[in-house]
């Protein structure tokens, strides 16, 4: 009763922001992503049988508040779903995520969390009941246990057994696209995206707008992909981005994320591709963007980041599946 897998973290291309179901963590819209390799979180879980508490540690440190009650719940979540006694659980969890990249490890946590849990309890690899189960613990992780090109699916259902994370192309159908993470901005971000989206469902005047919008983007975007054009994909990426933080602007309390070192690096995205190099960037809620490039532009790309600040760049490509063993 003891698996362990690996899970790779992922960047939306056109962001989920907001919940129609706070408790089964359902979306108000679809999104979609790229899996990045070569980061990822490796977890391993052991359902010991007896009696007593579940002992969670995370990077090397034993876990406390809410970032083990959430990993405690999703175990919960897993025993609730089979008849063999699997008792108290030791879970062990680790990212190889340079932190100066600032890129967040929740997605793949909990998608290689939700493998392995669901591995070690004897279930057989199901990608699409993985997805959902690692949606539980964090709505971006249930596209982190398919690799390449994810969409997640809004669903209709109220018990979200139809929204889930979708492989429609593998890493291996654009091997050439680049994403490079580095932190800009070394200030914490003030809200968490769990919160920032709260807000601004209830508050923002947009919100329907973009749900709306974001559903479009999702369709819109799936041929440029399957034709691998970059300068589309950038710009519906761009645009997303924006939308998403309209949104977040127009809450009450208003929601900010970027820092002036952001807006420096988004301009400087729009002055490279005057001179004909390829970059869009993408912003989750945070100061950090994520700029979308090809092999051949990246040295040049790394560099604007460097520029603004960023002490190390992380030079991503479309990652894999999430693994056991
Ligand atoms: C801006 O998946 O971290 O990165 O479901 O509350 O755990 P919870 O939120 P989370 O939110 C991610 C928001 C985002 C956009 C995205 O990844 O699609």
């Amino acid at each position: 009763m003891k698996a362990t897998a690996t899970a790779h973290p992922n960047i939306a291309l056109v962001k989920y922001w907001g919940k129609r179901d706070e408790r089964l963590i359902l979306p108000h819209q679809s999104s979609l992503s790229v899996t990045l390799g070569p980061l990822s979180v490796t977890t391993t879980v052991e359902f010991l049988g007896g009696d007593g508490h579940d002992e969670v540690t995370i990077n090397g440190k034993v876990a406390a508040g809410s970032e083990r009650a959430r990993v405690v719940e999703l175990l919960g979540l897993v025993r609730s779903q089979t008849k063999r006694r699997l008792g108290r659980a030791k879970m062990v969890s680790k990212g190889d995520f340079p932190a100066a990249a600032g890129l967040a490890s929740s997605a793949a946590a909990f998608a290689a969390l939700a493998v392995a849990a669901r591995t070690a309890a004897g279930f057989a690899r199901d990608t699409q009941a993985e997805s959902i189960l690692a949606r539980r613990g964090s709505g971006s992780a249930s596209r982190s246990v398919q690799g390449g090109f994810v969409r997640w699916n809004r669903g209709t259902r109220a018990d979200g057994r139809d929204s889930f994370g979708e492989q429609l192309f593998a890493a291996s159908h654009w091997p050439e696209l680049r994403l490079l993470v580095g932190m800009v901005s070394r200030e914490e971000k003030e809200v968490k995206s769990r919160d920032g989206m709260r807000t601004t469902v209830e508050t923002s005047p947009y919100y329907p707008a973009w749900a709306k919008d974001a559903e479009a983007e999702v369709a819109n975007l799936i041929p440029f992909i399957r034709r691998r054009d970059l300068e589309a994909v950038g710009a519906i990426a761009e645009k997303n981005a924006w939308r998403m933080h309209s949104t977040a602007f127009a809450a009450d309390p208003p929601l900010c994320y970027l820092k002036p070192a952001t807006l420096a690096v988004i301009q400087t995205c729009a002055e490279l591709r005057k001179k004909g190099v390829g970059v869009w960037f993408t912003l989750d809620a945070g100061p950090n963007p994520v700029l979308l490039t090809s092999k051949t532009d990246e040295a040049k790309v790394a560099k604007v980041l460097q520029q603004h600040g960023a002490r190390e760049v992380v030079r991503c490509r479309p990652g894999g599946d999430a693994e056991v063993g």
